[in-house]
């Protein structure tokens, strides 16, 4: 995914722009549970522009930031005075920092790593980087989301997820047009129990799960009706 975004880099405020009541919507929640947290890392933080946003309500906490794409870092720099580490998350452990009281992954970062196994591998890292203490929130798009994938295919989903699970079916495959040009994209879309399932085995606990209306960045009271937050520690 770093090519994808390497490409996009340019225009990736623009797509965000699209998502502005979601993304909103998050930073409520987020800033909320962040505020007593002094040291905070985020980790996928593509341009900065939104980590700036949330730093700006944070007074009192230090952030720090990691991101893949060396585009998205040359935009961060511009953007920002976070400290940034231009560095891939499955290689967390290479980097030699004191824990952190509060870590972010926002905007379905996860759902660009290969496999669930990986995903594990990488939970595991970001838990070393952690107090008992502190908290660890990310959010995932929820493939049962019924209201960006319509109620009958979100009930065929929930029926084969239900009797003949397969990872793989949340495996996406797409296209972004930009300035005519076709870009090829990927990315993981979770369940519910799935990515509960990950955070179980890499030893977090859910401590809440908020669904948030993809459009509106409304909290929603169904897990069918938004993407997914999670507020996990270490169990
Ligand atoms: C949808 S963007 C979200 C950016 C930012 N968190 C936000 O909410 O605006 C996903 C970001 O995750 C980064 N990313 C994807 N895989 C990554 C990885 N393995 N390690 C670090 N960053 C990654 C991408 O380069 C991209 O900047």
């Amino acid at each position: 995914m770093e090519n994808f975004y390497n490409q996009i880099a340019n225009n990736y405020s623009n797509i965000a722009k699209k998502k502005n009541q979601f993304l909103a919507g998050v930073n409520k929640i987020l800033i909320s549970k962040l505020r007593s947290r002094k040291e905070i890392l985020d980790i996928g933080s593509g341009d900065g522009l939104r980590i700036e946003i949330i730093k700006k309500k944070l007074k009192n906490s230090r952030f720090t930031a990691l991101e893949s794409s060396k585009e998205m870092c040359k935009l961060f720099k511009k953007n920002s005075k976070i400290k940034l580490f231009n560095l891939d998350m499955k290689k967390l452990d290479q980097i030699h920092t004191p824990k952190f009281d509060a870590i972010t992954c926002l905007w379905n970062v996860f759902g660009h790593l290969k496999n669930n196994s990986e995903r594990v591998k990488v939970l595991k890292k970001i838990k070393k980087k952690m107090y008992k203490s502190s908290i660890f929130l990310t959010d995932v798009n929820n493939r049962h989301n019924a209201l960006s994938y319509g109620y009958i295919e979100v009930v065929i989903r929930v029926l084969i997820d239900y009797f003949f699970y397969n990872e793989k079916r949340g495996d996406a495959k797409y296209d972004i047009k930009i300035n005519n040009r076709i870009i090829k994209a990927n990315g993981h879309l979770f369940t519910y129990k799935e990515f509960s399932n990950i955070l179980d085995e890499a030893g977090f606990k859910i401590i809440k799960t908020y669904s948030i209306n993809y459009n509106s960045g409304k909290i929603m009271n169904s897990l069918f009706h938004g993407q997914l937050l999670f507020l996990a520690k270490i169990k």
